[in-house]
């Protein structure tokens, strides 16, 4: 015989693992939709190294880089109705001297830019003043998918971090190259990263790589800042 507490479980049960299982069909409906992002455009514009204190913080000075950039990429494929949001981020990279003990190979890597990209039903997770609020919320008013979001055109664009090195050397530092990385964040299944390799209907990033630059010599800081004060 049933009590009322079976009956609701039965019921509560039923009710979870149809939800389960709906939420498993939207995230799996992520792979049959294709990503085909692309990067057209992705150098640098002005690269400096100068010797200081990177941040207020620091406690030491030493050398860092500044490394302005370009981009021109193309990232709509990424917003479809079940994205959240997309980060996206620009990595500087260069091979390692290996004279510090680790594997020979080991790559050097920093993050130098980063952004949200929030889908119009996400926008209320921005984090943004009032005004760029609005602005934001009437360029997609009344869609909730805009994958023209996905177009950047950055030009000239100041790094958000500085480049440092643990040995406090970065100047001269030959073979870097500027990496275009995002992951897509869903509102239902798992965060997915830039595929190294194409998987299904994911493409590889086109054209994720800049040209390789060297650093160039230390610069004297007072130089360097009426360089980079915009
Ligand atoms: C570095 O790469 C070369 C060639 O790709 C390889 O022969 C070598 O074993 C690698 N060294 C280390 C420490 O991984
Ligand atoms: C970067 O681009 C190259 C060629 O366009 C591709 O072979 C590689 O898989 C891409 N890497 C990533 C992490 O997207």
């Amino acid at each position: 015989m049933y009590s009322s507490i079976v009956r609701l479980q039965n019921t509560f049960g039923f009710f979870t693992t149809v939800a389960f299982a709906v939420a498993c069909i939207i995230a799996a409906s992520d792979l049959f939709s294709a990503r085909t992002p692309s990067v057209g455009v992705l150098k640098t514009t002005n690269v400096q190294v100068v010797r200081g204190r990177p941040h207020y913080y620091s406690s030491k000075k030493e050398e860092y880089a500044i490394i302005r950039f370009s981009l021109d990429a193309d990232l709509s494929s990424l917003f479809t109705w079940n994205t959240k949001q997309v980060f996206v981020y620009v990595t500087a990279e260069w091979p390692s001297a290996g004279g510090s003990g680790s594997g020979q190979n080991a790559t050097n890597q920093a993050v130098i830019w980063d952004s949200i990209i929030t889908s119009p039903s996400a926008d209320h997770l921005a984090n943004l003043g009032p005004v760029a609020m609005r602005k934001l919320r009437r360029s997609a008013a009344g869609k909730s998918i805009d994958p023209s979001r996905g177009r950047l055109s950055i030009n000239n664009q100041r790094p958000k971090y500085q480049i440092t090195h643990p040995s406090s050397k970065v100047a001269n530092q030959e073979d870097v190259v500027l990496r275009l990385h995002y992951n897509v964040q869903p509102w239902v299944g798992i965060l997915t990263w830039n595929p190294d390799e194409d998987f299904l209907k994911w493409k590889t990033l086109k054209g994720n790589l800049s040209r390789k630059f060297a650093l160039p010599g230390l610069k004297k800081k007072d130089e360097g800042k009426t360089g980079t004060r915009s």
